[in-house]
């Protein structure tokens, strides 16, 4: 067989595994209907000296176990995690994300797929912190 017969072989590979590629991307953007749009109680909320400030107490008593102090995702419960707690600063990760995504995720935690099929242990904060308090945090953990 020469080169060129595998070629459409090859070609089909890279259509598959872009495909596969897409499916869990789109699966890991894809912010929930209920969340989709989301954005924080004013239009400068998340950049509000006072609102960071709040955020950062939140986020030293609720999140720094585990995404570390400085949001790498190193902090010392975390570590002891099968699945590791993200680094909140990642600039190819959470840190680009959108607002709406950053509130889905932090009010319903581990509880959402795919994560929890992945075991995620993170918590579901619309239980503990009001949505006046999970953008504060959110508005904080941005700025790591
Ligand atoms: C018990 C450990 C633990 C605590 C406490 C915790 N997290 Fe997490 N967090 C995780 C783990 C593990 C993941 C990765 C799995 C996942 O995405 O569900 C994660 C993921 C996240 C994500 C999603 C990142 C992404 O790329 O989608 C955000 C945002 C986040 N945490 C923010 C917070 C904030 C804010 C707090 C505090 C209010 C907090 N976490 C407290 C363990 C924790």
């Amino acid at each position: 067989m020469t080169q060129k017969n595998n070629l459409p072989c090859y070609l089909l590979l890279l259509l598959l595994l872009w495909l596969a590629a897409c499916s869990v991307q789109a699966q890991e953007n894809d912010v929930p209907p209920a969340y989709q749009g989301m954005t924080p109680p004013t239009s400068d909320f998340l950049t509000d000296p006072a609102n960071i400030a709040g955020g950062q107490k939140l986020y030293r008593q609720h999140c720094a176990a585990c995404h570390g102090e400085t949001g790498h995702g190193d902090g010392p419960a975390g570590q002891v995690l099968a699945l590791k707690p993200s680094d909140l600063t990642d600039p190819n990760g959470i840190a680009a994300k959108s607002p709406d995504y950053w509130f889905w995720r932090v009010s319903e935690g581990g509880t959402a797929e795919p994560f929890h099929s992945q075991g995620s242990i993170m918590p579901a904060w619309k239980y503990h912190l009001s949505e006046q308090e999970r953008w504060q945090v959110i508005s904080y953990a941005r700025t790591l």
